[in-house]
């Protein structure tokens, strides 16, 4: 007898990201080089500082459970940040600490909609964000950008998407997977929208450190006055300080939000790993060197890659603003041959340059945008440099 699967988790999609990642270990495995720009994860190590606090706090006995929400140091440390950097006034109740910032958007989700709802996202989106709409029951409503406004949605794209159903709006600035950034005044243009129509905003600020050259940052919570009691952002340690793998993300979110969210977190996780958590606080309050280190590598490699993208016939690249991904447009080249196969859709671009050439990326289709391709650039100058010469190659075939 087969064991039944839920129909609402029988209807997710996997992780195409984590399904791409995967391939390429196996081929990996099996004896292949792969150059692998799949996954959004910085190739760095957690800097020594936050790991050395993390041994500390298991020296002092921080074993146990902790408070469902977060300790309470740590859930200061974040609100004393967005009121440096931000100035925005949020209570440490006001801040419920997840495992990772994925599970924050999970928790949120589930706080906030019910049966019917609808969620707003423009594509080209982040994987999880629709599958985690549709496991509440509500439905994603996926709002098409364009490339030539640097995949951004418009006032008017959104003010035509809105019906009576509509509860959030989903924003992701700087953007995975296009990179692309909301200025200050663009943000603004979509709030006066938000505050007109009544709705909520999730907005994903997990990249919020990974800026380049003069573009500015805005927590969209801060762009109007009122937006704060409507707004509920996302942050964590994971892509800033190289901190993937400790699993630690936040909200910051009106008070009747964030209690919600911690009494679901109680039943759920209990709390987020005790350990991580110290190793969190370390991150946010110790030197930021670390950061700025990270990201002028980043921002080389950035370089690089524009350069190298700007050179492959046929292919275009709005430019990156933060975030460490480039989105290609590789319409020109899908109903061809490569190697004698023959490619129509951008996961069998994806497959065949993986199986070609060992190049990993991920297909455009999976972030609901077909005809493009994802290449994460959080990785060494020498994969970079030999899986371009790979993606070369692969055109030429
Ligand atoms: C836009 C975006 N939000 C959230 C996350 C999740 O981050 P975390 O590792 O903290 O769960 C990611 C990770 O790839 C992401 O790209």
């Amino acid at each position: 007898m087969a064991v039944g699967i839920s129909k609402i988790v029988s209807a997710l999609e996997p992780s195409a990201t984590l399904a791409m990642a995967a391939k390429a270990r196996e081929l990996k495995a099996a004896g292949k080089t792969v150059y692998d720009f799949s996954v959004g994860e910085p190739d760095f190590t957690t800097p020594a500082h936050i790991c050395e606090a993390a041994q500390k706090a298991m020296a002092a006995g921080h074993t146990h459970y902790t408070a469902s929400g977060g300790i309470q140091e740590l859930r200061v440390a974040i609100a004393k940040q967005y009121q440096a950097t931000h100035g925005l006034e949020y209570s440490p109740q006001q801040v419920v600490v997840s495992n990772g910032a994925k599970h924050s958007l999970h928790n949120a989700f589930t706080v906030l909609c019910d049966p019917g709802d609808e969620v707003i996202i423009p594509a080209p989106y982040w994987v999880s964000y629709a599958e985690l709409v549709k496991l509440t029951g509500a439905k994603p409503v996926i709002v098409p950008t364009e490339e030539k406004n640097d995949f951004k949605l418009t006032p008017a794209q959104l003010r035509a998407a809105i019906t009576p159903k509509t509860k959030i709006l989903l924003l992701c600035s700087p953007s995975n997977p296009t990179g692309s950034m909301y200025s200050p005044d663009d943000l603004g243009a979509l709030a006066d929208v938000v505050l007109e129509k009544n709705l909520v905003v999730m907005s994903d600020e997990i990249y919020e450190r990974l800026i380049y050259g003069d573009n500015k940052f805005a927590s969209f919570a801060a762009v109007r006055p009122g937006l704060a009691e409507r707004t509920i952002t996302i942050n964590g340690v994971s892509k800033a300080y190289a901190m993937t793998g400790w699993r630690i993300g936040w909200t910051l979110a009106p008070l009747n939000v964030s209690k919600a969210m911690d009494s679901l977190q109680s039943q759920e996780t209990s709390n987020p790993c005790s350990v991580s958590q110290y190793a969190a606080l370390a991150a946010l309050e110790g030197p930021q060197q670390c950061v700025s280190d990270m990201l002028a590598q980043f921002a080389k490699r950035r370089e690089y890659v524009r350069e190298r993208i700007a050179a492959l016939p046929d292919v275009t690249c709005p430019n990156m603003g933060g975030a460490f991904y480039a989105f290609f447009n590789i319409q020109k080249h899908l109903g061809r041959k490569y190697g004698g196969v023959q490619v129509d859709n951008s996961a069998q671009w994806c497959l065949e340059l993986l199986a070609q050439q060992g190049v990993a990326t991920v297909m455009g289709s999976a972030f609901g945008a077909e005809g493009y391709a994802r290449l994460s650039f959080a990785t060494d100058m020498k994969t970079l440099e030999k899986g371009f010469a790979g993606i070369e190659a692969f055109l030429k075939s």
